[in-house]
């Protein structure tokens, strides 16, 4: 489904004669350091040829088994061989994703490397899908190819638990990699009309029903909020509904992403270097939408809504003022207490036009505040809901899946801040606080007997610093695998 070309993946139950670049593991034990996936035929040959153990000459090197560190030994017959370090040696999938994902991102970088092989013992299914997303998250770059066009994944499991990890495992990394590609995109390229029609071949590609509301129809539906953020760009915004109903299926979940092309901060424009990364900031609507994609190409019985509210934030003569009352579509009015607020304000008119169907669950994506990164760091997403019980559903996907998040709550002082003299709330609080009463400002367009959280991605979404483990520089495409994970969960 992806429009960004991953390496293919297959799974083999021995190391073959022409590898490639052979990538072992090195584990750490109580009082040792052990090599993983070496086949002890290449291991005698090895010390035959060299006169010392593997091990140890990858040790003298500089190899150790701190999870993602390698190091490059050749071994006979120029055979290339990566040792990379895994940590405590009884691993878990997200040890193996980030090691392997190193481990790839190395091999990209070495001459005429088209074919890698993984040999990591890798039997239990979570392993094998943890080994996979790792070799295949670890391998993209925004436009840089990495070159690999191979990856064989080494496993003794020849039941089909094994082949379904790794499907599981390549419709998810192509997912993470086709939001990663939209976040990227500049967004002089990417902007809502373009968004939208990619949305549109994505949903060609994955046999999907896709319906897409122009300004005109957003006019026309009384989508306030939508329209009040993209008016103040040449480029009009969009709401756009990917759906996937299978036969049989009994849950419905609602996935709902902020799809800010451009945030430059509106009317309350944003410093340079706040400005600079905000391309970023549809993250929430990409990942909602790959998400979806991937959960109709698993054929997973489960009903997906999925909501894109698109708009680009700028100054202009026609964009929304600070204290302008909007009327939402829900029947709402919100007095704007900051135009670079808009996230809020683009995902009130979807949260409540998604929740007239009545979901089961509905969840929602943003990049929405900084305040989220002050609390939790570049690392952390945070999670909000109104019941515990969905928290911990969700929180147990993005544990099975390897992703962080963390839950913050909504405290009963945080609906107070949002009182307004002219509209029945206004769209700001304080200055504490900021990622608590933007989730209270969405919990008033999210009627309350529906299941609802909200997941704030504005730390992970986009890596500022440099590359590590299968994490790229730019767009991480963070909850992509949560969404997945629990649409796996939930489904019969
Ligand atoms: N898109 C930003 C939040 C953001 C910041 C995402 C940094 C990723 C990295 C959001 O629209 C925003 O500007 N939020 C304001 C809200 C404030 C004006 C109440 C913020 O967090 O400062
Ligand atoms: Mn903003
Ligand atoms: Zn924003």
């Amino acid at each position: 489904m992806s429009n960004v070309a991953l390496p293919s993946i297959t799974l083999a139950t021995a190391v073959g004669k022409d590898p490639g670049v052979l990538v072992i593991g090195l584990a750490e034990t109580s009082n040792d350091q052990v090599l993983i996936g070496l086949p002890d035929d290449l291991a005698k040959g090895y010390t035959k040829a060299i006169g010392r153990e593997l091990g140890e000459m990858a040790i003298s090197l500089g190899g150790s088994s701190k999870n993602g560190k390698t190091v490059l030994v050749a071994g006979p017959s120029g055979l290339r061989v990566l040792v990379v370090g895994l940590g405590p040696i009884d691993v878990t999938a997200e040890q193996v994703r980030r090691a392997v994902g190193s481990a790839v991102r190395v091999v990209a970088g070495l001459d005429g490397a088209s074919t890698v092989t993984i040999s990591l013992e890798t039997s239990e299914p979570g392993l094998i899908k943890g080994a996979a997303e790792g070799a295949l998250l670890g391998a993209y770059s925004y436009r840089e190819p990495s070159g690999i066009s191979a990856i064989t994944l080494v496993s003794a499991n020849r039941k089909p638990e094994a082949k379904q990890a790794l499907d599981l495992a390549v419709s998810t990394a192509n997912a993470v990699a086709t939001t990663r590609e939209w976040v990227n995109l500049p967004a002089n390229q990417l902007y809502p009309e373009t968004f939208a029609d990619a949305i549109r071949n994505l949903a060609k590609a994955a046999k999907l029903d896709i319906e897409v509301w122009d300004e005109k129809a957003l006019e026309k539906d009384g989508m306030g909020g939508i329209l009040a953020v993209g008016g103040g760009s040449a480029r009009k915004p969009r709401l756009v509904k990917l759906s996937y109903a299978p036969r049989g299926a009994k849950f419905h979940l609602a996935l709902i992403g902020k799809g800010i092309t451009f945030d430059s901060g509106g009317l309350n424009l944003k410093s340079s270097d706040g400005m600079y990364t905000m391309k970023c900031d549809m993250a929430g609507a990409a990942s909602v939408l790959a998400a979806t994609a991937a959960i109709a190409e698993l054929g997973l019985k489960i009903k997906v809504t999925a909501w894109g509210a698109l708009a680009e934030n700028m100054p202009s003569g026609s964009s929304y003022r600070p204290s302008d009352v909007l009327t939402m579509y829900n029947g709402l009015t919100v007095e704007n207490g900051n135009s670079d607020a808009e996230g809020r304000i683009v995902m009130a008119d979807a949260l409540a036009k998604a929740s007239e169907e009545k979901p089961n669950l509905v969840i929602d994506v943003a990049t929405l505040t900084g305040a989220c990164m002050v609390a939790l760091g570049e690392n952390v997403a945070g999670l909000m809901s109104r019941d515990d019980a969905t928290a911990d559903l969700i929180l147990d996907a993005a544990e099975a899946a390897g992703e962080l998040f963390w839950q913050l709550p909504i405290p009963e002082d945080a609906a107070p801040k949002l009182e307004s003299k002219v509209a029945d709330l206004r769209s700001t609080g304080d200055k504490y606080g900021g990622a608590l009463t933007a989730a209270a400002f969405l919990s008033r367009f999210v009627a309350d007997d529906l299941a609802w959280a909200h997941l704030d991605i504005a730390g992970p979404a986009f890596n500022t610093g440099s590359a590590h483990d299968y994490t790229p520089v730019g767009a991480t495409g963070v909850s992509v695998r949560t969404l997945i994970a629990l649409a796996h969960a939930l489904a019969n």
